[in-house]
């Protein structure tokens, strides 16, 4: 995600310096950057970014600070305390956490007001909404400033109105998740199912109207007598379910180990990335259009 994010800022102009403790993954994110740059991908010119393996070179000077180091609490909170050391007070320190909350990560800052969450969704530069998580103790200032900084880079922000793990998007993915594994389980449809109907029936909708706006135009008298039916036998697991406890054990975990629900490749693997990347592009092109 960090290198996406990077680029993305570095797209409309701004200075970029990019840190990682691993080399590697350095030479990796430039490779990524170069080649969205030579894809045509609408990305032609970009401000050039820095690439640094220094945590206080790097982020000397910086008025903004975006982490997006692995999903652990440990590490992001060890890392905020070594970049408030080096960072001008008045710069704000910014996760980028799929789930972690926000006022749990702030808690050891001296500067807690500084500090927020901007969930960025994969890739940044494609997806325009950003989810922004403040906690109570963040200074609402700081929240407009970044708001006014999204907006200038054609970006779509919306502010919860209070903390909450998993945040919006990432809390009704879980919702289908969660179903669609129990649907398996009790060997009523197939993964290749569960994606096959998603994908050609309300899946196709959901990009052009939220759900709110669907469950209106179907009116609230029919979504309660279906709700009526379905409810009792909808799963309301509290945990992961015992058949992706397994893959992990088995260390089937999808694209990194070529096997998951589905076998891959890289060219199978290659496809469904291009697939997804030339959707979004398409729908990006035309909501900026409207
Ligand atoms: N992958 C997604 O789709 C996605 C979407 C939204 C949010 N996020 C969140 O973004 C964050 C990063 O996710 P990712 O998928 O890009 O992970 P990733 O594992 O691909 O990248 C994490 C990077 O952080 C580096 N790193 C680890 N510890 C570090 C440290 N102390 N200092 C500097 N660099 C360090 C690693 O070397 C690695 O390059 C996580 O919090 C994740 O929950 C991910």
């Amino acid at each position: 995600m960090g290198h996406g994010i990077a680029f993305e800022f570095a797209k409309f102009g701004h200075e970029v310096t990019l840190f990682d403790i691993s080399q590697n993954k350095l030479k990796l994110a430039k490779d990524k950057i170069e080649k969205l740059i030579s894809n045509k991908s609408g990305y032609d010119s970009y401000r050039e970014i820095t690439f640094m393996k220094n945590l206080k070179e790097s982020i000397l000077g910086a008025e903004i600070v975006i982490e997006a180091i692995n999903e652990n609490y440990d590490a992001k909170v060890d890392l905020y305390s070594k970049i408030e050391k080096f960072l001008d007070n008045k710069s704000l320190i910014i996760s980028n956490t799929s789930s972690l909350l926000p006022s749990k990560l702030s808690k050891n800052l001296q500067r807690p007001e500084r500090f927020f969450v901007t969930h960025y969704f994969n890739p940044p530069y494609n997806i325009p909404l950003v989810e922004i998580v403040p906690t109570l103790e963040t200074d609402l200032r700081n929240i407009d400033k970044i708001k006014k900084l999204y907006f200038e880079m054609n970006k779509n922000p919306v502010v919860l109105k209070k903390e909450i793990n998993g945040f919006i998007a990432n809390r009704l993915q879980a919702a289908i998740q969660r179903e669609s594994i129990n649907l398996v389980e009790q060997e009523i449809a197939t993964p290749q199912d569960i994606d096959n109907i998603v994908k050609n029936t309300f899946g196709r909708r959901l990009s052009v109207a939220g759900p709110f706006e669907i469950w209106e135009q179907i009116g609230w008298d029919l979504v309660e007598k279906i709700l009526l039916e379905i409810l009792p036998n909808l799963s309301n697991k509290k945990s992961p379910s015992k058949l992706i406890k397994e893959k992990v054990l088995q260390k089937k975990l999808g694209f990194s180990t070529n096997e998951g629900f589905y076998k891959w490749d890289t060219k199978k693997k290659e496809k469904l990335v291009d697939a997804i990347s030339k959707n979004l592009i398409l729908l990006r092109d035309f909501n900026s259009n409207e």
